[in-house]
């Protein structure tokens, strides 16, 4: 299997309630390498165009106030098939339908505060990736 960066985000649920390190350790228990990293408080407009692809959909507004309600951590996983394995072990959207084991059935709170943020294919892997960490950032 390739090895492959995705781009992951801890939620403000979860840096509020001090999860990061219980979070990073799943990912690295699973094989995922945490290759660059950075707590950072989004600002709106930052938040804004990270979600675009949803600034139609009826929850975006609360979607970037929720984002901004406290600081995020933004990392870049790698390992083999990084984008699709870092989505199983982040689990469905909803916890509520989320398998068993995932992050998001352990931590997470709801649909909106699910904890974890997961590129969804190698190409929005390499946008996102690219828009909060310069190639120096970036050891490998
Ligand atoms: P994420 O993977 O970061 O991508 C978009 C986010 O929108 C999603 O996780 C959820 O946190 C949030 N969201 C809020 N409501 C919904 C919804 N009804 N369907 C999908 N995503 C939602």
């Amino acid at each position: 299997m390739p090895v492959e960066r995705t781009l992951s985000i801890i939620k403000p649920d979860a840096t509020r309630r001090n999860l990061t390190g219980r979070i990073n350790a799943v990912f690295e228990a699973k094989g995922l390498r945490i290759i660059a990293q950075k707590r950072l408080q989004l600002s709106r407009a930052q938040a804004e165009n990270f979600y675009a692809i949803h600034r139609e959909r009826p929850f975006f507004n609360d979607l970037v106030a929720f984002m901004i309600s406290g600081p995020v951590v933004v990392q870049v996983l790698e390992g083999e098939n990084a984008v699709a394995h870092n989505r199983d072990i982040m689990g469905a959207t909803d916890p509520k339908k989320a398998a068993p084991g995932t992050i998001r059935a352990e931590f997470a709170e709801n649909i909106e505060a699910n904890s974890v943020h997961g590129s969804d294919s190698a190409e929005n892997a390499a946008n996102e990736i690219a828009f909060f960490f310069a190639g120096i950032e970036i050891t490998g």
